[in-house]
């Protein structure tokens, strides 16, 4: 590897970098800002302190959808951007290891590869890893010996759910449930329950206190619109009711588990069984998600204290360790 590597995990909501050289991982979410159709004026963090309140000559975007590259103009100038910003300039002739999903055609797959190769970033190699096995080693699983792993990801749009053995894929599935899908039913919730129209970010916040609340016997306060009178109102939600809201989409994660493991080779499945399913992903820390999951397929469930982080910690591991380098391919 070159003296300068980087690892990335580009997610729908955020990208991920870890950089060999300050042994630092840098997180910022996956958006950017455009003026005037031209002119890129925020990107990262900034830009997403602009979502839902940017006027109509800026167009606040992510350039990822659902994992896969939308927009590759928009997705080249951000990680020129952010590897640019972390290494003040000096990035060319560096390596680079992206994580990319399983379940993409091979033009989606080439347009990973496509994104440094082709911009002005100067690569000296680019090379690719399956996101579930990056997930894997980042959760501390010996990918390369291990003999049956179920790992399921829960991240901003979808679920992946996969099944690996010795290194490789054996089976995986991609669900269209994850974070994002969390909030929404959360912003229909409180309209229905509260008649109050909030954002998406109110939403997420909610999400994410579920469990706090409940535990404390408390209000979660929300801020948005009266639906009938159209002012801004503040407004008290039940925890308890907007865990209830989610309990649907926990069960098609846990249907489609079980679905995968049925499908699953006795040998790999009885491997599953004593080792457990590892849950991870920044969706599934939403309050009870893993809960359910284990009650729903009676196995135990590993959960993660870097549910955000296990892909980029996982690139970073096979940038540091030779021996996980053929974990990798070129696109
Ligand atoms: N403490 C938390 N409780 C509930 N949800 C959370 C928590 N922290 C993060 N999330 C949710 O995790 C989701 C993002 O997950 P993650 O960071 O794994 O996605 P991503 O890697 O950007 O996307 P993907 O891998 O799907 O392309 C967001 O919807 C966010 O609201
Ligand atoms: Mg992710």
């Amino acid at each position: 590897m070159a003296n300068n590597a980087f690892g990335i995990d580009l997610g729908t909501s955020k990208i991920c970098i870890y950089n060999h050289e300050k042994k630092r991982v840098f997180v910022e979410r996956n958006m950017i800002a455009i003026e005037n159709k031209k002119n890129v004026i925020a990107y990262g963090d900034s830009a997403y302190e602009m979502f839902e309140k940017a006027p109509d000559n800026i167009v606040v975007s992510a350039p990822l959808n659902n994992g896969v590259i939308s927009d590759i103009k928009n997705m080249q100038d951000l990680l020129r951007l952010f590897v640019s910003e972390i290494t003040k300039g000096n990035y060319k002739n560096s390596d680079y290891i992206l994580s990319i999903p399983h379940d993409v055609t091979d033009v989606e797959r080439r347009a990973f590869g496509e994104l440094i190769e082709d911009s002005s970033m100067k690569a000296r190699n680019v090379s690719v890893v399956e996101k579930s096995i990056a997930c894997a080693l980042g959760l501390n699983i010996d990918v390369k010996s291990s003999q049956g792993v179920m790992v399921v990801d829960v991240g901003y749009n979808t679920t992946e759910i996969s099944i690996l053995s010795f290194g490789g894929i054996v089976k995986s599935k991609l669900v269209k449930i994850g974070g994002n899908k969390f909030d929404d039913l959360i912003k229909a919730t409180v309209r229905k329950e509260y008649n109050v129209h909030i954002g998406s970010k109110s939403a997420e916040s909610i999400k994410m206190q579920i469990g706090d609340l409940k535990r404390a016997g408390e209000k979660g306060v929300v801020y948005g619109r009266n639906v009938a009178s159209g002012l801004p109102v503040e407004c008290f939600v039940d925890p308890v009711v907007m865990e209830n809201c989610l309990k649907e989409s926990f069960l098609t994660i846990t249907d489609n588990v079980k679905e995968l493991l049925e499908s699953t080779p006795p040998e790999i499945g009885a491997n599953i069984f004593k080792t457990g399913i590892y849950i991870t992903g920044g969706g599934s820390l939403v309050s009870n998600l893993c809960q359910n999951v284990a009650n729903g397929t009676g196995l135990k469930v590993n959960t993660s204290d870097n549910a955000e982080s296990s892909v980029i910690f996982g690139i970073a591991e096979i940038i540091r360790n030779k021996k996980y380098r053929n974990l990798t391919f070129e696109v």
